[in-house]
C-alpha cells in the first residue's frame, strides 16, 4: 500500500526525534527504590504543570484512573460517571471488579451535564443505597466526540459534589487537548477537582505512560495501589524521559491536530449522505456516520482499509476518527478524495 492514514487514535504517535533521544541518554535508577532522577522530574513536572502537590507515573491511563478510584474510595461505595465514561464504559468493569464500586451514570448532553442532572442521582443517605463517595469527569470526552467541559461547567458539578462529601477524580487523559480548545492554562481546569490522570502516550507522542496528579497524601495512596496493580516499574526512566519531552515539547502542538481535525469533518461533512460529528468545543476527534448512504460501518471500514485508510468502528454505521501528528493536512485531502470517489463509485453501481 502506498499510503497509509492511520485515524484510529492519538495513541499510534511514535515517539519524536528528540524523544529517541531522550531515552537514549536518560539518567535512570531503580524507581521501587525512588531513585529514578527521570522518573522523579517527570513527576515534579507532572505536578507542576497541573498545579498540584504530587505526581506518580503510571503505564497507562487505565491504571491511573484504577488507582484513583482505590486511592479515592472503598469497596462497596458508589462512583457516578457520565454514561459514556471511558472509566465506566471502556476500562473492562475495573470500577467493579478491582476497586468494588457501583456506578451510577448520568447521561450527558454530548458528554456534559449540569448540576441539576448530577443532582438527580445523588441519593440521600439511607442503608438501602450505597455510600456516594466519587465523581469521575472526563476532559476531553472520548466517546463524545472529543467534547470539552468548560471551567465553569466543571466548577458547577464539582461544587455540588462537596456540598454532597464526594471527592472528584478528572479523567484527564486529554486534558491537554481540551485545554487548547478552551485556551487556558491547563491548571485552571485541574483546580476544579481533587486529582487528575493524564496521557503523554496519546497526542503528545511519548511511547509509554500516564501521570496520577493529586496531594501529596492521595498520590502516597495511589503509590500502594499501582503496587496492587503491579505497576511498579523499575528503570523507568528510559520511557519516563520521552514524557519529559511531552510535556516540555509537545503540548503547543496539539492545535495542528485540532485544525486537521475541523478540515476533515467539514470536508467529510460535505459529502452527500455522511456526518462527520465534532463536539461543539471540538478537539481531534470526529464521529463519522454513513447510515445515510446505506452503508454500515463494516462497508466503510473494509473500503476505506483498502486504500489505507484507517479507523475505528463504532457499529452498527459509525466509525471514529482520531487526529494526530502522522496526519497531515495531505492526507486529509487525500482520504477526502477518497471517499468522494468511493460515495460515487458505489452510487453508479447501485444504478
Ligand atoms: C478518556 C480516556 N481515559 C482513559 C484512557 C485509558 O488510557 P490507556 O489506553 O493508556 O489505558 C483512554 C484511552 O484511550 C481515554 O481515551
Amino acid at each position: 500500500m502506498d499510503r497509509i492514514v492511520d485515524l484510529r487514535s492519538d495513541t499510534l504517535t511514535r515517539p519524536t526525534e528528540a524523544m529517541w533521544d531522550a531515552m537514549h541518554h536518560a539518567e535512570v535508577g531503580d524507581d521501587v527504590y525512588g531513585e529514578d532522577p527521570t522518573v522523579t522530574r517527570l513527576q515534579e513536572l507532572a505536578a507542576h504543570k497541573v498545579g498540584m502537590e504530587a505526581a506518580l507515573y503510571v503505564p497507562s491511563g487505565t491504571m491511573g484512573n484504577t488507582a484513583a478510584m482505590l486511592a479515592h474510595t472503598h469497596p462497596g461505595e458508589e462512583m457516578i460517571a457520565e454514561e459514556l465514561a471511558h472509566i465506566y464504559c471502556w476500562e473492562a468493569g475495573t470500577y467493579a471488579n478491582i476497586a468494588g464500586l457501583t456506578v451510577r451514570s448520568v447521561q450527558g448532553d454530548q458528554g456534559i451535564f449540569t448540576p441539576q442532572q448530577f443532582e438527580e442521582v445523588l441519593r440521600p443517605a439511607n442503608a438501602h443505597f450505597p455510600r456516594t463517595t466519587l465523581l469521575c469527569l472526563e476532559n476531553s470526552h472520548n466517546n463524545a466526540a472529543g467534547a470539552v467541559w468548560s471551567v465553569d461547567e466543571m466548577a458547577a458539578v464539582t461544587d455540588v459534589a462537596r456540598n454532597n462529601g464526594l471527592n472528584v477524580h478528572l479523567d484527564g487523559a486529554r486534558v491537554f487537548n481540551a485545554a487548547t480548545t478552551l485556551g487556558v492554562d491547563v491548571k485552571q481546569i485541574t483546580a476544579t477537582v481533587d486529582s487528575v490522570m493524564f496521557c503523554v502516550s496519546k497526542g503528545l507522542s511519548a511511547p509509554v505512560g500516564s501521570l496520577l496528579c493529586g496531594t501529596r497524601q492521595f498520590i502516597d495512596e495511589a503509590h500502594r495501589a499501582r503496587k496492587r496493580l503491579g505497576g511498579a516499574m523499575r528503570e523507568a526512566g528510559v520511557i519516563a524521559a520521552a514524557g519529559v519531552v511531552a510535556l516540555e515539547n509537545m503540548v503547543d502542538r496539539l492545535a495542528e491536530d485540532h485544525e486537521t481535525a475541523r478540515l476533515l469533518a467539514e470536508g467529510l461533512g460535505a459529502i452527500d449522505g455522511i456526518t462527520a460529528t465534532r463536539a461543539p468545543r471540538p478537539t481531534n476527534i470526529i464521529m463519522v456516520n454513513v447510515a445515510d448512504l446505506g452503508w454500515t460501518t463494516t462497508d466503510l471500514v473494509e473500503r476505506w482499509a483498502a486504500a489505507g485508510i484507517k479507523c475505528n468502528p463504532r457499529p452498527p454505521h459509525g466509525v471514529r476518527l482520531v487526529t494526530n501528528r502522522h496526519a497531515s493536512q495531505q492526507d486529509v485531502a487525500y482520504v477526502l478524495d477518497v471517499t468522494r470517489e468511493m460515495v460515487r463509485s458505489v452510487a453508479i453501481a447501485a444504478g
